[in-house]
């Protein structure tokens, strides 16, 4: 038995098989996937997930967010189980592997356990997690923040999306409002396998990343109020226009984020105005602000000098501009027990690999917090994601599935 667990290896056209079956629920002409969060094609991937995990035997349970716990019994029922998995949304423009990768390598280890008729010690639980981008309702990994206990479960409810729909809705929408209390279905540890999402692995041969550690998060809500006028008469020193002032702050987030370099990032992804016309001067101007470092000093140093520079621009333009923290992450380390165990899998599969830290924000970020947590990362085509041309290989994304799968069996046991 232990010889054939040591040589166990999942099935690699499967899982290829199952990524692509996947990206047909809101495939983008581009070759992506545009799959919002708890819209009609996430109901889509769910309902095809229910019945996948159903056929492998595995019990169904939704929690009052919507994210999905599928358990695979163990000898031991009484311990928890060994949590793996990942999301199903993506990005309006999003790729095939993002999230996908981890959620469907934890369906194909299930899948290779059943057919080679192994049995763990403890159960295991395949997690697709709600929401995990952020881009429909913010913030990002807002139900395993919940699970995590970063936020009532009321509180997520009610959010609402830019059409003013709340989560609660868009969950009864599609029927995915589950009666489990969020939280409540403890787990053991819990395994993501992601793609990496940029270049290193890529631009130095390597094919798992052992990620020890999660760069912080802070998310933003902007708003420039100057005063609509109109675009042939008002001379140029009488402007207040919203857009100028806008182009002056996205000027200033870089030259922050740069100040802060190497390891500090800084974007605004979202611009509206409020009602855009040829020949109106903007009078207000909606905006979001995403800042990332693996240094909580760094994201406060980054904050206090974005503040300064808004104060500033928003006094000589005589504009007002409203800055609004709405989402502080702070950076992650993941257990060192766990890091140990993935290394030591990756190394038994004979895979070349390198300590990794995350620049994108994860659900097993927040369940650091409460259950010792890790992650496998793998290349991804260029280092390019949110992305509709994300790409990897279908023997990295083995590589991957294989770690996953021998660092749960480490995790869970193997009854005997
Ligand atoms: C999630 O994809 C993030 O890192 O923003
Ligand atoms: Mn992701
Ligand atoms: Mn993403």
């Amino acid at each position: 038995m232990t010889k054939i667990i040591s040589n166990l290896q999942i099935d690699s056209a499967r899982l290829w098989d199952t990524i692509h079956e996947t990206a047909k629920f809101g495939a983008t002409p581009k070759g992506g996937v545009r799959r919002l969060t708890l819209g009609p094609e996430d109901k889509q991937v769910r309902d095809w997930f229910r019945g996948a995990c159903e056929a492998a035997g595995l019990q169904l349970h939704i929690d009052a967010l919507g994210s999905m716990f599928a358990l695979r019994k163990g000898r031991d029922m009484s311990k928890p189980p060994v949590g793996l998995g990942s999301h199903l949304d993506t990005q309006p423009t999003g790729g095939k592997f993002d999230g996908v990768l981890g959620t469907l390598a934890a369906l194909e280890v299930v899948r290779t356990l059943n057919d080679a008729g192994i049995e763990t010690e403890t159960p295991i639980c395949i997690v697709n997690w709600t929401n995990e981008e952020g881009s429909r309702f913010a913030p990002a990994t807002m139900a395993s923040a919940a699970y995590a206990g970063d936020y009532a479960t009321d509180n997520i409810l009610a959010r609402t999306d830019a059409a003013g729909i709340s989560v609660g809705e868009a969950l009864d929408g599609i029927g995915y409002r589950g009666s489990e209390a969020v939280g409540a279905r403890k787990l053991g540890a819990f395994v993501e396998l992601h793609i990496e999402q940029g270049p290193l692995l890529e631009a130095e041969n390597k094919t798992i990343g052992v990620v020890d550690r999660g760069q912080g998060i802070a998310w933003y809500d902007g708003k420039v109020t100057g005063f609509e006028s109109h675009a042939g008469t008002t001379p140029m020193p009488l402007r207040r226009d919203a857009l100028v002032t806008l182009s002056e702050i996205v000027l200033a987030i870089e030259r922050v984020a740069k100040a802060h370099g190497p390891n500090a990032v800084g974007t605004v992804g979202e611009a509206v105005i409020a009602a855009p016309s040829r020949n109106v001067i903007p009078g207000e101007i909606a905006f979001t602000v995403d800042i990332r470092s693996p240094s909580s000093e760094t994201l406060d140093a980054i904050d206090n000098d974005l503040r300064s520079a808004i104060a500033e621009i928003a006094a000589r333009r005589k504009v007002e501009i409203a800055f609004d923290a709405i989402w502080r992450k702070p950076p992650t380390v993941f257990n060192a027990r766990l890091v140990e165990a993935v290394e030591h899998a990756t190394k038994a599969l004979g895979y070349s690999h390198r300590r990794i830290t995350s620049g994108a924000g994860h659900d097993a970020c927040n369940l650091a917090s409460v259950v010792p947590a890790a992650m496998i990362f793998v290349p991804c085509k260029d280092g390019v994601s949110h992305n509709e041309l994300e790409d990897a290989t279908q023997a990295d994304c083995a590589a991957g599935a294989n770690a996953l799968m021998h660092t749960v069996l480490a995790l869970a046991g193997v009854a005997s």
